[in-house]
């Protein structure tokens, strides 16, 4: 089969699609990157994804407009890459959507204990659109079976990345940081996988605030800035960095109200120091969540590479930093791209193959890594 991959991600940047060849099934299933394609949101759509999260203003109507304007967005940016890739018959789409809300704990609401996440664009429109049979809502099965509903990159991460006898790590660098750790030879639940803390996210809402700019490009204002060592220290303090895995994060843990806590910890530092700080809060914390909670689960030296994805890579003060961390650590940094799979593109490849999976009426769930009961089928159907 043909799939494509649609995914756009807690950074809100817009649309990534990748369209991928997929023989064999399960964990077995191979797969070739036939071509990606980015697509930036327009500053508006931004603004409206921005603002759907903010769950206390947003409004009924303004949701349900979106997620249909959203299943009109993914459905061009589909197109568009089949036609600038010259790749014109694709069989099913597997599109993740727009995360609006996500809480993977379960807490007493009316009486009631209740987890809930919510992606937005509706999968009816692209499949509509598109001609072409669409999986979308992949997060919603893993949680009714008791999962946080993340992450769900693993499954791809073990497909590819599995060795027989290197242990791997396999780091995300999005709006947030998220890592899946092979074992040398693991079996499929001996992977862990979570998200660590913030990867990009705090740093975009520092840059946006204090320069204007949506990102710090390629690192350069984090370079140029001095980093408050006792800042990094107090927030690492966070219940959040301790806690054992299974754990995710989102706006919810790393928005808004945390951003402009961390400002305000910053004090009256020079505005490039608070991104180089922030650039080291998301370094220190993925070394520390190595440390404290993968690393110690094996044998001294059992894992041997790190290999980094997302569009983080593009950060190159941050990539610095965790190249010192890594190597402190005896670990090996690499990228997706030196396996074939373009760091930007990877998130997308997970869902064509996790869309791929729904089809055969697969599980694609690995419940090591969300905490469910039990391997579910994931995501619902539109036929086109
Ligand atoms: N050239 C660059 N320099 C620094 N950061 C970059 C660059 N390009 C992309 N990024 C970062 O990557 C983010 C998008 O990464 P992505 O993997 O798409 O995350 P998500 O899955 O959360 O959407 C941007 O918001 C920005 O922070
Ligand atoms: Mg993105």
């Amino acid at each position: 089969m043909i799939v494509a991959g649609v995914m756009s991600g807690t950074s809100a940047d817009g649309i990534d699609v990748a369209l991928v060849r997929i023989t064999g099934k399960g964990y077995k299933l191979r797969l070739k990157l036939l071509g990606h394609r980015h697509f930036a949101y327009p500053a508006s759509v931004r603004a409206a994804v921005l603002a759907a999260m903010n769950a206390d203003q947003i409004s009924v109507a303004e949701l349900s407009r979106l997620n249909f304007l959203l299943g009109e967005l993914y459905a061009e940016a589909v197109q568009k890459t089949t036609q600038r890739t010259g790749i014109a018959k694709v069989d099913l789409i597997g599109c993740h959507g727009q995360t609006i809300y996500h809480q993977g704990e379960p807490a007493v609401y009316r009486g009631r204990k209740i987890a809930s996440t919510w992606q937005t664009g509706e999968g009816a429109v692209v499949a509509a659109r598109c001609g072409i049979p669409v999986v979308s809502d992949f997060r919603t099965a893993d949680m009714a079976a008791g999962g946080k509903g993340a992450p769900l990159v693993p499954f791809l991460d073990y497909v590819l990345f599995r060795d027989r006898r290197a242990g791997r790590i396999v780091q995300n660098l999005g709006g947030i940081a998220n890592l899946t750790a092979i074992p040398a030879n693991a079996k499929p639940e001996q992977v862990i996988a979570f998200d660590s803390g913030p990867s990009n996210m705090v740093i975009d809402q520092l840059t946006q605030i204090l320069f204007g700019q949506s990102y710090d490009r390629d690192g350069k204002i984090a370079a140029g800035g001095h980093i408050l060592e006792s800042v990094v220290n107090t927030v690492l303090r966070n219940p959040f960095f301790a806690r054992k895995p299974p754990k995710t994060a989102g706006r919810e843990e790393f928005g808004a109200a945390f951003t402009q806590q961390f400002l305000r910890q910053c004090g009256k530092a020079a505005k490039a120091d608070v991104i180089a700080t922030a650039t080291t809060l998301t370094a220190v914390s993925i070394a520390d969540a190595l440390k404290r909670l993968v690393l110690p689960r094996e044998k001294e030296g059992a894992y041997r590479d790190y290999i980094v994805s997302g569009g983080g890579v593009n950060n190159k003060t941050l990539m610095a930093m965790l190249a010192q961390e890594a190597s402190a650590l005896g670990l090996k940094l690499k990228r997706t791209d030196d396996f074939g799979i373009p760091s930007q593109a990877k998130e997308a490849v997970a869902f064509a193959v996790l869309a791929y999976q729904t089809w055969h009426r697969k599980p694609a769930n690995i419940p090591s890594a969300t905490g469910a009961d039990k391997p579910a089928v994931l995501g619902k159907i539109c036929y086109a």
